[in-house]
């Protein structure tokens, strides 16, 4: 029975594969700030869930963590799927800001508090959901599109840490394009939107039989990449195609 902890569980893809896990017979370590949802998906599977609020900008998170682990009884894989990302032609300074703090800042923060965890126990595995938009700066969502790069490279150099100190770490980089999830509210149009259950069935069989980076290079939620034709298309023809995250 594997301990999984997932850090953006009470919405969309990460409430999505907790729920997997669930059904697969795993101890699941759940946290997100909104604490009726954690409740919730407890609720589901109380033997199996344990459940803490924690805010990924907040300094007190990496703490949070620590005690979600402890009553999880250990953690051999830390799946990140906090993330926020809003359209932002306006370039609001608030919105920007604010993705630079959770998609950047929150990131480091949790990513390597997993990191310390599995150096100080033997090992384990970092799962994150970054984006295909780290593949290129959107237009519309900048902050975004460039802290999903940043956590791409970020997960890039970690593994070559984890690798140069022996720590036994592996890491998993998954890249969705468009998921119809409450991340992507408003009234955008977006190509080839995936339903939430069929990434996460596709995220659950990679933690199952690990990968390097996923939906990047046609292997799972290859569906994605037919995204990348798209973009430079939508560059030359502007306003030709909606904007998205
Ligand atoms: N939907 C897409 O099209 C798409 C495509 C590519 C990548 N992604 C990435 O997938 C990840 C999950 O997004 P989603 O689509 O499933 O959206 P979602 O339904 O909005 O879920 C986002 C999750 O992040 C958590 N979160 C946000 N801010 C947080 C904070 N400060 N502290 C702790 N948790 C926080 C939310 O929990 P609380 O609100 O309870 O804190 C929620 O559980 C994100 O990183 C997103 O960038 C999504």
């Amino acid at each position: 029975m594997k301990r999984i902890v997932i850090v953006g569980a009470t919405s969309g893809i990460g409430l999505e594969v907790a729920r997997l896990c669930i059904r697969a017979g795993w101890r699941v370590g759940a946290a997100g700030r909104r604490k009726e949802a954690l409740e919730a998906l407890r609720s589901e599977a109380p033997g199996q869930v344990e459940t803490e609020t924690i805010d990924i900008t907040r300094d007190d998170a990496p703490e949070r963590l620590a005690r979600l682990v402890e009553r999880l009884g250990g953690m051999e894989i830390y799946f990140h799927a906090s993330g926020i990302g809003s359209r932002n032609t306006a370039l609001r300074p608030d919105i920007e800001l604010n993705t630079l703090r959770t998609n950047g800042e929150g990131f480091v923060r949790m990513v390597t508090a997993a990191f310390g965890h599995f150096r100080s126990h033997g090992g384990g595995r970092i799962a994150v959901i970054s984006s295909i938009a780290g593949t290129k700066g959107l237009g519309s969502a900048p902050a975004y599109s460039a802290t999903k790069r940043m956590q791409n490279t970020y997960i890039d150099a970690l593994a070559q840490l984890s690798r140069m100190e022996n720590c036994g770490i592996r890491f998993t980089d998954i890249r969705p394009g468009f998921v119809a999830t409450p991340l992507l509210s408003g009234d955008g149009r977006y190509p080839m939107l995936m339903r939430t259950e069929k990434v996460a069935a596709r995220i659950m069989h990679v933690l199952r039989h690990p990968r390097r980076r996923v939906g990047q290079r046609g292997a799972d939620l290859s569906s994605c990449q037919r995204i990348f034709p798209y973009l430079p298309h939508h560059r030359r023809r502007a306003g030709a195609r909606p904007d998205a995250v």
